[in-house]
């Protein structure tokens, strides 16, 4: 489904939804030119094209998709609990935690340099090291775990009350492959679009999904919308095909960060990647009536948590 899609690369929507920052090093720089929680708030993805993660010899020798455990998408690591997953091969573990922990303590800095209002309220990170291509896994995948398709993040199972999903991503390929995405139209004019045609929330069915374990909390109306959202953008051929959105490249050595539960993206080619999460109260920001919670509370017209 990729050839036909049609991305146009218009001057305006792209200002309307990167803000390029020239920042170097993780830790800042004193010249930077702003804050971006305005930006990043109102659904912008921050690109940092300077902004790169070295990896050491000994490190560039791990970039290689057999250490993936073959049941798990991705290497994920919580540096709170310093614990590690998806490894399939044990004596790796220790130094893809070591690399893990240097990309998590980075992207901590990053926050502080450039997204300080958070820093006291950002919690429950995880990080991954994504090391197959875009396109190995995509084959393999049903329409709905298709992340080539415009998407909203939302977790099946971990319901988040409305809380806001951050995700920090660099490039660390050692190559000059880009990682290729697709970005659409802003949360309030795609919640409009695809609200009509949502399945109607049932208390009931969230028991029972929580009391056999489907989910691992309460599925709240919030959630059962947003998943709806999900796969809704996901299974429309049309929308994928016609609806707004641009085709944005990182290159090697590039970092980027959104919200990714309010900014509709799909990833369309590149391997070997670094990312961190990090979950955000909606009290913590700047202005919650950007958050999708908001949005879709205002456009129902009731509380949805
Ligand atoms: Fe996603």
């Amino acid at each position: 489904m990729s050839e036909d899609i049609n991305v146009p690369s218009t001057e305006n929507f792209y200002n309307n939804t990167v803000l390029s920052l020239p920042l170097a090093n993780w830790s800042g720089s004193p010249d930077l030119p702003m804050s971006a929680v305005n930006a990043l708030e109102t659904g912008k993805v921050i690109f940092l094209p300077n902004l790169s993660f070295s990896l050491s010899r000994e490190e560039l020798q791990l970039l290689d998709p057999a250490i993936v455990d073959p049941k798990r998408k991705n290497i994920s690591y919580q540096p709170l609990k310093k614990r590690i997953a998806g490894v399939a091969t044990k004596e790796h573990e220790s130094a893809i935690s070591a690399l893990l922990e240097r990309h998590h303590q980075a992207c901590l800095q990053l926050i502080k340099a450039i997204f300080p209002e958070y820093q006291q309220t950002l919690h429950t990170p995880t990080n991954s090291l994504r090391l197959h291509p875009v396109a190995q896994w995509t084959n393999n995948t049903s329409w709905r775990k298709d992340d080539r398709r415009l998407h909203v993040d939302a977790f099946p199972s971990r319901p988040n009350y409305g809380e806001r999903i951050l995700r920090i991503f660099t490039n660390i390929n050692p190559g000059t492959e880009n990682r290729s995405w697709r970005v659409g139209e802003t949360f309030p004019t795609l919640a409009q679009k695809f609200l009509p045609r949502l399945k109607s929330y049932s208390p009931f069915l969230s028991k029972l999904q929580n009391s056999v374990g489907i989910t691992k909390s309460l599925r709240s109306h919030y959630d059962h919308l947003m998943l709806q959202l999900h796969d809704a953008m996901k299974a429309d051929a049309d929308y994928q095909k016609n609806g707004p959105q641009i085709a944005i490249e990182f290159p090697p050595g590039s970092s980027w960060a959104c919200f990714s539960d309010g900014t509709p993206h799909a990833a369309m080619g590149g391997q070997f990647m670094l990312e961190q999460t990090f979950l955000l109260p909606v009290n913590a920001m700047q202005d919650p009536k950007h958050a999708p919670l908001k949005i879709l509370e205002s456009l129902m017209n009731k509380p949805l948590i």
